[in-house]
């Protein structure tokens, strides 16, 4: 139908005769003559209708926005004045001397292109006129570069690309399963896997070596912008490597696609933090290093004060007093101050203390703060010490259980920096080490895994048994920007190493068995020491391509309650169906109008 696109066509095209197909993006009426812009997928070329051939140019008039063309004619120059520099094709024009309309469209919902913010929902809704956008389909190309150059960089490698099953048995990865009835097994259901793990490790058993996927996982849990339940992985597993080699490969495989996709040198090589150091300077296992902001423990000081809210969590080995200093941060007026007050609550925090530094060699008179009066001046100088505080500075301060002051103030960290406009460098990548294996549910008084249930520890199985709260793991997670981007682990190869730690997450051996009894069998085979990460894709190419949400780089996603506007998905299925999959609704299902 066509001899070339319309965003391809350029000067070396002067004089032929061309044939294209496209949108029509643009018509205007110009004194007799009518210039459409024909869209296809690789751009826009402006074509001209003269009065002269009559019926080509009746047939212009009547085209509108969005109908689908056919025309052919002859490339030439645009007239001087008229060349666009803003346009790929903008030196040239075709000349139409036959145009056909392949179909024609009703008024789309929203224009293609404009300043104009459509709401989300209504984009989702018409999302194959949503992706027409420019920067759509640029964010579409980005990621087809992306997954094209990390299958080639791992197929250079070696790497096996498998595929692994949909319909499966639970996987856990910390969030709730998305279920699947079976019609022919009653009252059995499938799990779609939230990982391909156990999949994976059960290839390196099968001696694959060194298998990659890049493969849809399912979560049914709580939605954020960095969070879909469906979402994608490049998942990997390798045998006979330790977790250097591991990071290293993956550390390459990562400089190779930043530097060949968007041109970005992400240093060499990754710096490496412990978990424990993320925690005590950043409040965050997932810390953005952009932002020059740190926490500092300032407990020490705090334990004598006669300020409870400080010297409370001072003492309590549970506790923890931080000061957060800003650089330049006494401009912040008091309504700044009260928001991120508000802020920080959303986290558990019950305040936010603060002091101004107007005056570093002041002394008390020189601190303009509520709280300077409920300790003496030492204390304060102290922690202006501790923090490096020059005058024009403002210190804020959280104190409470560890975890509440970690999120809130670890929060607050990047939402200052950025609001402040305090980032330094464009990328920091990280890696974040040495896990702790558990972590303590209060709740349910039990250990949780931090990681899956089958990442090795560094220590022994005696070590690990005698203190479960001070084990470490051999996993590692690739943060980029404060976005986790990536995880993964060594993993258990022994029998008895997997079933002391299922022991310690109170999973007993019959549930154990039920489970996972296909991994704990496939063990005692001939299980080569193995590991391996994940990647999300879509965070990936949320950040290379500067996106908000990874609803941003996903062709047809989720919103933000996990529903699809477009086909209208979850939906209620029939009597019938529900029959033949033996399952009987509690209620009648009243369908909520749209
Ligand atoms: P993990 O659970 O850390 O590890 O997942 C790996 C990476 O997947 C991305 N990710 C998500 N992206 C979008 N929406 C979600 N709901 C979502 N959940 C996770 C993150 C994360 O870093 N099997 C292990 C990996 C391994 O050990 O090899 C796993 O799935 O970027
Ligand atoms: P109050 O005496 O409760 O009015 O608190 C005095 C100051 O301490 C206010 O600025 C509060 O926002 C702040 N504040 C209260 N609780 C905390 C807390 N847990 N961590 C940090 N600051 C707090």
């Amino acid at each position: 139908m066509r001899t070339h696109k319309c965003g391809e066509l350029n000067k070396d095209n002067l004089g032929e005769s061309v044939a294209l197909c496209g949108w029509v993006h643009k018509r205007r009426d110009h004194g007799g003559v009518i210039f459409i812009d024909l869209r296809d997928r690789e751009g826009l070329v402006q074509v001209v209708f003269n009065p002269e051939t009559t019926d080509t140019f009746a047939i212009a008039e009547s085209v509108r926005s969005e109908y689908v063309l056919r025309v052919e004619g002859l490339v030439r120059d645009r007239l001087e004045g008229t060349v666009n520099p803003n346009m790929a094709t903008g030196e040239i024009e075709v000349l139409v001397s036959h145009i056909e309309v392949l179909n024609e469209s009703e008024t789309p919902p929203f224009p293609i292109e404009s300043e104009i913010e459509v709401n989300e929902e209504m984009r989702l809704r018409y999302r194959y006129i949503d992706l027409r956008k420019k920067a759509m389909l640029e964010k579409m190309k980005v990621r087809r570069d992306v997954t094209r150059n990390l299958r080639n960089f791992l197929d250079a490698q070696d790497f096996f690309e498998m595929e692994t099953p949909i319909l499966t048995k639970a996987t856990p990865e910390g969030a709730r399963d998305y279920i699947v009835p079976s019609r022919t097994h009653q009252h059995a259901f499938f799990a779609l896997p939230q990982s391909p793990q156990l999949y994976k490790q059960l290839l390196m058993m099968a001696g694959m070596d060194r298998y990659y996927q890049v493969v849809r996982c399912f979560r049914d849990e709580d939605l954020r912008a960095d969070r879909q339940p469906e979402f994608t992985q490049l998942d990997i597993e390798t045998s006979f490597m330790d977790e250097d080699a591991i990071m290293a490969i993956m550390e390459d495989m990562m400089r190779n696609l930043f530097k060949e996709v968007i041109d970005v040198d992400l240093g060499n090589p990754f710096p490496r933090m412990t978990h424990a150091e993320a925690m005590s300077r950043f409040g965050s296992d997932k810390p953005d290093l952009r932002i020059p902001l740190e926490l500092v423990d300032i407990a020490d000081e705090m334990k004598d004060v006669e300020f409870k809210v400080f010297s409370g969590p001072a003492n309590d080995p549970k506790g923890r007093v931080v000061a957060l200093r800003i650089p330049n941060g006494s401009k912040l007026s008091r309504k700044d101050i009260d928001a991120y007050t508000k802020y920080v609550s959303i986290y558990g925090a019950r305040g936010l203390a603060y002091i101004k530094v107007n005056d570093r060699d002041g002394g008390l008179e020189g601190l303009q703060s509520p709280i300077v009066k409920f300790a003496p001046a030492e204390v304060w100088e102290a922690v202006l010490e501790k923090t490096g505080a020059q005058t024009g500075d403002l210190i804020f301060f959280g104190a409470d259980k560890i975890n509440i002051v970690n999120e809130a103030i670890g929060a607050l960290r990047v939402k200052v920096g950025l609001d402040l406009d305090l980032l330094e460098g464009k990328w920091k990548p990280l890696w974040v080490v040495d896990f702790p294996m558990f972590e303590w549910d209060e709740k349910g008084s039990r250990w949780n895994a931090i990681h899956h249930p089958f990442t090795a520890p560094s220590c022994s199985e005696e070590e690990l048994k005698a203190d479960p709260g001070a084990a470490l793991s051999r996993a590692y997670d690739l943060v980029l920007n404060g976005t986790e981007v990536g995880g993964g682990s060594i993993r258990i190869n022994k029998t008895a190493m997997q079933a002391t730690v299922l022991g310690i997450l109170g999973i007993d051996e019959q549930e154990a068995n039920d489970k996972f009894g296909f991994l704990l069998e496939a063990l005692k085979y001939g299980c080569p020491p193995h590991g391996g990460m994940a990647y999300g894709l879509d965070r990936l190419v949320m950040l290379m391509t500067g996106s908000s949400s990874i609803r941003e780089v996903i062709a047809f996603p989720k919103t933000q309650s996990a529903a699809c506007p477009l086909v209208d998905a979850p939906a209620v299925i029939n009597e019938e169906q529900l029959k033949e999959l033996h399952i009987k609704l509690h209620k009648p299902v009243v369908k909520e109008e749209a």
